[in-house]
């Protein structure tokens, strides 16, 4: 399989980069980072969830963002909805695009949802049905797609099974997360090939936490099969609060720096985007988890 010319990246950076800061961080900031990234190039840009904010605070002010942000034509603005009342909320925000979430672990399917797998496609299913009603692109993640926090390594059958459940209810697209970053190529391939029983190529795309910095060679090793989609955050920010020890997505920075070195085009321009996450790195008071924003930045002063 060739490798592909041109990949198209999602920015999860202000939702699964930020909803595990634990110092809640102004909407003002979010919003800016936003239109950092936009400016950068990115075309899409995962910008909050409409989920519990008793379970996850810091995207309490999701209508606020979504609200405060000036949309660029060509942009497409996702979020992501657990439920009606999520999707029910998430509608007055004018989403291109919902998400939902589901696990191929049962264990993490509780901790993270609060229901088994069956009950969240159940759940999922009248918001699937509502959003394409609405004329709303519905995209699934699909966590724990090679290794659990609490059950250690998933099988692919169970990607295949979870995958087949979520076409079964209309979900669009899905991703294959490596939610706590334990994946290495070949297990990763085989979450995706599984994924590929239920959905075309061009319906998948890889979301690639580093916790064992294995991202990048993950990311490689799809990019062989012709995924040619990818979550990635700014700055490596990220982790969920209910996969503990995970660490971010992969730094949409490094990413981009893999991409363009094979000549492959994301529209995106590297040094706008080290310059988005240096305005994030800076709010949060930490250094880039990126490799390749801190070396063009040493590069920069030096
Ligand atoms: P629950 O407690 O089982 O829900 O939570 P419930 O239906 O029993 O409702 C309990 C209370 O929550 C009620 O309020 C509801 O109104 C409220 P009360 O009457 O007690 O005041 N509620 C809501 N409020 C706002 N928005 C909503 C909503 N739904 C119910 N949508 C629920 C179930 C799913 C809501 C909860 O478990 C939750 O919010 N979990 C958060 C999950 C989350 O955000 N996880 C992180 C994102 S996923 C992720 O990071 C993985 C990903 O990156 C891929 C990967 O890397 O793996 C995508
Ligand atoms: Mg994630």
């Amino acid at each position: 399989m060739a490798l592909p010319t041109r990949v198209k990246l999602v920015d999860v950076g202000p939702r699964d980069g930020l909803q595990n800061e634990k110092q809640l961080v102004p909407a003002t900031v979010k919003i800016e980072l936003v239109h950092r990234l936009q400016a950068a190039g990115l075309k899409e840009i995962e910008v909050t969830s409409f989920v519990s904010p008793k379970w996850v605070p810091q995207m309490a002010d999701n209508l606020e963002v979504m609200a405060g942000i000036q949309r660029q034509s060509g942009v497409r603005y996702s979020v992501l909805t657990p439920n009606l009342k999520g999707f029910e909320a998430a509608v007055a925000a004018r989403p291109d695009e919902i998400v939902v979430f589901a696990a191929a672990s049962e264990a993490f399917s509780q901790k993270n949802i609060n229901c088994s797998i069956a009950e969240s496609i159940e759940r999922f299913a009248p918001v699937v049905e509502a959003a394409r009603a609405a004329g709303i692109f519905v995209r699934g993640a699909m966590s724990c797609s090679v290794g659990c926090p609490y059950e250690g390594d998933i099988a692919p059958e169970r990607v295949a099974y979870l995958a087949g459940l979520m076409k079964g209810i209309g979900v669009q697209h899905v991703g294959v997360a490596d939610t706590i970053g334990v994946g290495t190529p070949r297990k990763v391939q085989r979450a995706m090939e599984a994924t590929l029983q239920h959905y075309a190529l061009d319906e998948v795309s890889g979301h690639f936490h580093d916790t064992y910095g294995q991202a990048l060679a993950n990311t490689l090793a799809t990019l062989e099969m012709g995924v040619w989609q990818y979550d990635t955050s700014v700055s490596g920010l990220g982790g969920c609060p209910f996969a503990k020890g995970a660490t971010g997505n992969v730094a949409t920075e490094d990413v981009v720096y893999l991409l363009h070195g094979m000549d492959i085009d994301t529209g995106i321009d590297l040094q706008k985007l080290i310059d988005a996450g240096q305005y994030i790195s800076e709010h949060l008071g930490r250094k880039s988890s990126s490799r390749a924003a801190t070396a063009l930045l040493n590069k920069r002063t030096s």
